[in-house]
């Protein structure tokens, strides 16, 4: 008998063990009162880990520094961090050439400052998301090395091998998005090998499935060790008709790099990708974790495919098209908005990253540039839908892109100089002071910090109260604490006029206004709430002298008005 009880304890004390085990990997998240889940309530922060910030002083940011700046991101406001490619690569295109999917680079530091940046940002609230780059790896991955060390190795079919057409013609028309055919000859092996960004990202094959077996348990190895999601990189570009058609030209002429103009018809958004997405969503699942997906899409239809029939793919397709708004256009962006807002998905907006000309220059005039960064940050940060935001641009930063060619160091840059002056300008350190080179590093900074740190800095703007960050810290605090913001519905209010964009935000009877003069000249507007049980809105936040009187809003040049509704 005794035996027997010893028995079943031992057994409960497995169980329990176990149970732990199991709790301690999977963190189970709360829903809010509407059953959001963390992801749709968070704000996420995108950061270039070359830029951000520099530990050991030797000009590239790494982990080291970002764990530093723990306190300055919570402050802000922010809940998700999505940290750009961090493992071992030969940095041909700054990361997303990765060597190793399992390790970090040396330059980025090890897998224990990794581990010490994931227990720090947790005991912060602050979720780490990975950058899992899936259409390609670096052509000196090892995977890669066996792939064309013979046309029998294990790894040749986990990338895409064919035949030239004819004696030094490629297989088919193809050209990269980063210039040239997007075929390499391999002089050993006599075939070509595919590559969609440069010839150093050798597309894998997901046809084969080894290779969708060894992705998916690079995932599983991240959220063992405590990722919250990825952003999935180029999803669009996962797989290439089989039949290897020639795609075809749309227009006469040459781009930047001098090759045709072509429709990506046959080696993008074919369809399969959505299976490896709905497997990819599978194990997220499993970890109660999220996936966002760099998805360029042309219309809400096309974003609606990556949300998968019943949301069963990404939770976070980045909807571009918002970032196509490049103008300030109150009629512009009430069309996108509520084109995304009628998805079958949650919204997901972005307004800068590493790819593209930061925010702050493609809506700024040159004369209210700080004033429009408020504009912006008031108009992304109090829709219904999870914000991404992209260092630097809550201190203002602007694009600084090279001014020679022997100064750029994104390749495309170089290619394409100077229609295409490549990425650097939007990738340059984060501007934390006005001391040398603005608190980034005390080695030479890797790309030369802007003159304008000098009046853009983390250190001095957190004193003045007038200042962009102080702003967005205010936005995002607002966004935190009031409900409208995160689980209220949207109305856009208003709608004919062609200056100031007007939105309701609604959760049960607290309501939110939002109204944002897109024109240099001060505005007024009388809010149209017949019909919505308010009456009148009572200032939260507004910039210099906008207010309201009942429902009589005043604008400045570019100015926000943030207010409560009342009865
Ligand atoms: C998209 C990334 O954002 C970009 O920086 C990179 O060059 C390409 N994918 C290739 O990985």
């Amino acid at each position: 008998m005794k035996n027997v009880i010893s028995r079943i304890a031992k057994f409960l004390f497995c169980v329990c063990i176990l149970a732990l085990t199991a709790a301690a990997q999977t963190p189970a998240h709360a829903v809010d009162a509407e059953g959001h889940q963390w992801w749709q309530n968070a704000v996420f922060y995108e950061i270039y880990p070359r830029s951000f910030a520099d530990s050991n002083n030797d000009g590239v940011g790494d982990l080291k520094g970002i764990t530093s700046k723990l306190d300055y991101l919570k402050d802000l406001g922010v809940d998700a961090i999505w940290i750009s490619p961090c493992f071992p690569s030969p940095q041909v295109d700054f990361g997303y050439d990765v060597s190793d999917y399992e390790n970090i680079d040396p330059m980025y530091g090890t897998l224990a400052d990794f581990d010490v940046l994931a227990s720090e940002a947790k005991k912060r609230g602050i979720h780490i998301i990975l950058d899992f780059v899936v259409n390609h790896s670096s052509d000196q991955h090892p995977w890669f090395l066996d792939s064309k060390s013979s046309r029998t190795s294990a790894h040749r079919d986990w990338y895409i091998w064919r035949d030239g057409k004819g004696p030094g013609e490629p297989p088919n028309n193809w050209v990269s998005g980063f210039g040239g055919s997007a075929w390499k000859f391999d002089p050993a092996t006599n075939q070509y090998y595919y590559h969609y960004f440069y010839a150093e990202q050798p597309d894998l094959n997901w046809r084969n499935p080894a290779v969708k077996d060894a992705m998916f348990d690079v995932t599983r190895w991240w959220y063992k060790r405590g990722v919250a999601g990825f952003r999935l990189d180029a999803v669009d570009t996962l797989f290439e008709d089989p039949n290897l058609q020639d795609n075809p030209i749309t227009r006469p002429g040459q781009n930047a790099f001098g090759d045709p103009f072509e429709k990506n018809k046959y080696n993008t958004k074919l369809p399969e990708v959505h299976d490896i997405l709905r497997g990819l969503r599978k194990v997220a699942d499993e970890h109660d974790a999220v996936l966002v997906g760099e998805t360029w899409t042309a219309d809400v239809a096309e974003l609606n495919q990556y949300y998968g029939e019943g949301n069963n793919e990404l939770q976070l397709p980045m909807d571009f098209l918002f970032t196509m708004v490049n103008k300030l256009s109150p009629a512009e962006f009430r069309k996108q908005i509520a084109a995304v807002n009628a998805a079958s998905g949650w919204p997901t907006f972005v307004i800068s990253n590493h790819d593209i000309v930061r925010s702050y220059d493609r809506y700024g005039d040159g004369q209210h540039n700080d004033q429009i960064a408020k504009l912006m940050a008031a108009l992304y940060l109090t829709l219904r839908g999870t914000p991404i935001m992209y260092y630097g641009e809550e201190i203002g930063m602007k694009t600084t892109p090279p001014t020679s060619k022997e100064d750029v160091r994104d390749p495309i840059g170089r290619t394409g100089w100077p229609k295409e002056k490549g990425r650097d300008g939007e990738r340059t350190p984060m501007q934390w002071d006005s001391g040398e080179n603005a608190g980034f590093s005390k080695g030479t900074p890797w790309l030369p910090v802007p003159p304008t740190f000098k009046t853009h800095n983390v250190a001095d703007e957190s004193k003045d109260p007038d200042s962009v960050l102080v702003f967005y810290k205010n936005v995002l605090k607002l966004r935190h604490t009031n409900p409208a913001l995160t689980d209220g519905s949207y109305t856009a209010i208003n709608e004919s006029d062609a200056n100031v964009l007007s939105y309701l935000r609604v959760y049960k009877d607290h309501g939110v206004v939002v109204a944002l003069n897109m024109s240099d000249a001060p505005q007024k507007v009388t809010l149209e709430l017949k019909g919505n049980g308010f009456a009148a809105a009572k200032s939260l936040l507004a910039t210099g002298k906008s207010g309201a009187s009942g429902g009589e809003i005043s604008l400045e040049p570019f100015g926000v008005f943030i207010g409560e509704l009342t009865k």
